[in-house]
């Protein structure tokens, strides 16, 4: 059996989604962000102020490489895991990877309603932050696009979404869990 790895865009919906089909298919669930923020026992935020995103990415590379010892879970990565040193190489090792692929519109959208501090997206707002998240978005494609399956989450406003993005997850990749 193979680990299911979520990766995409801050606020693609990734924690969310990783929760409802850890759920569905009776797996451990485990988020990156917060698997660093207990092991370290500090906040993303306080690790991005202490020792800036080179110390954080540090960190997050080793982290991966912690939790992937664990079996049979659902994974979802932070933003930016995919874009540095081998790790997306890595993840299409140790599981099956899954890219929700969400529109710059749509992450605006839902970073509006999420309570996460997020270091790099900080102090921005309107359109320089719209702006911003497009530019990263597209200079990180390149990682994301390397994912064994896609998955467009603009559709992801509800729960009952959520539920059909799932079994439509479920569905496809039917034959990998
Ligand atoms: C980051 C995304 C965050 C977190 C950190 C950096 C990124 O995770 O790892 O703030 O570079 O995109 P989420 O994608 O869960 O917000």
């Amino acid at each position: 059996m193979k680990n299911l790895i979520l990766i995409g865009y801050m606020c693609a919906g990734k924690s969310t989604v990783g929760k409802s089909l850890g759920k569905r298919l009776g797996r451990q669930f485990y988020d990156l962000d917060w698997y660093i923020e207990e092991r370290y026992r500090k906040r993303i935020s306080d690790i991005f102020a202490e020792k800036g995103e080179d110390g954080f990415r540090q960190i997050e590379y080793k982290m991966l490489h912690e939790v992937a010892e664990f079996e049979d879970i659902v994974l979802s990565c932070g933003g930016g895991t995919p874009c540095f040193y081998d790790n997306m190489d890595y993840l299409n090792r140790i599981g099956t990877t899954i890219f929700l692929n969400a529109s710059p519109d749509t992450i605006v959208e839902h970073l509006k309603i999420s309570r996460t501090v997020r270091p790099l997206l900080q102090g921005k707002s309107g359109e320089e932050l719209r702006s911003y998240i497009a530019g990263q978005l597209q200079g990180r494609m390149r990682f994301y696009e390397q994912a064994q399956y896609i998955f467009d989450v603009n559709i992801l406003d509800g729960y009952d979404k959520i539920d059909l993005l799932i079994t439509q997850i479920l569905e496809t990749i039917k034959d990998k869990t």
